[in-house]
């Protein structure tokens, strides 16, 4: 594992935009594992001002994002895929037929996990996957549980993560209850991980995720095992 600091959220955006840049120049037929939530936001932002300056071109990129709400359409303002629509997708040359959602919408849920793996594994698994943390290590929406789900699956939300996502929603009444997420198996397939972890309140589980036991409990603890791990953080960890 490679541990990064970053001084502050907007320099971890940066570096983190400088990172995934290079993979992107390196190999410009990169399959991408994208993240939502505040943390990437600033990493997003740097993307888009790249590709806007012509350094880098996603044009030839496919992109595969961890999860949605289930029950929301994609142009539900609180969706992923309204997320990733106003802070990346429209903003790059990322072309529509290369980027992917789960649809949590959709009446027949089972079959739409099950499309989901078949497009990644079709598109040949996932090279570069960025994800963020979740306060209680969840990873996409894969939950702290007595077990590990290896494919895409749908996901009950905890009572933290409703509490967690609740800002982004009127109140925690209007927080969908359900999910589908990329499984384990599909993250800890990719070929290089990037982590970002971004502010103090989440110290104590970046702890427990890197030096606790690698433990169900703590799914982002499975990423001890994966072989090419970055983790960008702005939280200085003195162990
Ligand atoms: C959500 C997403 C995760 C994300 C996490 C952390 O629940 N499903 O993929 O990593 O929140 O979000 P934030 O960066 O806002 O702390």
């Amino acid at each position: 594992m490679e541990l990064i600091y970053a001084p502050d959220n907007s320099s971890l955006g940066q570096m983190a935009a400088r990172w995934v840049a290079r993979e992107i120049l390196l190999c410009p037929n990169l399959v991408l594992g994208l993240p939502t939530g505040s943390t990437p936001i600033g990493m997003y932002h740097y993307l888009t001002r790249l590709t806007q300056e012509g350094i880098i071109s996603f044009n030839q990129t496919r992109t595969f994002n961890l999860d949605e709400y289930v029950g929301l359409t994609a142009d539900h303002p609180q969706s992923y895929a309204f997320f990733m629509r106003e802070h990346f997708w429209s903003k790059v040359d990322l072309r529509k037929r290369n980027m992917d959602i789960p649809r949590g919408a959709v009446s027949n849920l089972a079959a739409e996990c099950l499309r989901y793996d078949d497009a990644i594994q079709r598109a040949g698994g996932i090279g570069v996957q960025i994800l963020g943390l979740g306060p209680n290590g969840h990873i996409g929406f894969n939950e702290p549980s007595h077990n590990m789900e290896i494919h895409t699956h749908v996901v009950d939300l905890s009572a933290e993560t409703i509490q967690a996502n609740t800002r982004f929603f009127p109140d925690s009444g209007a927080v969908p209850r359900q999910a589908i997420t990329m499984g384990v198996g599909s993250i800890m397939r990719a070929q290089k991980i990037l982590l970002l972890v971004s502010g103090e309140s989440k110290r104590d589980i970046l702890t427990k995720t890197f030096y606790g036991p690698v433990s169900t409990e703590v799914p982002s603890s499975i990423l001890q095992l994966h072989g090419d791990l970055t983790v960008l953080t702005d939280i200085k960890l003195l162990k």
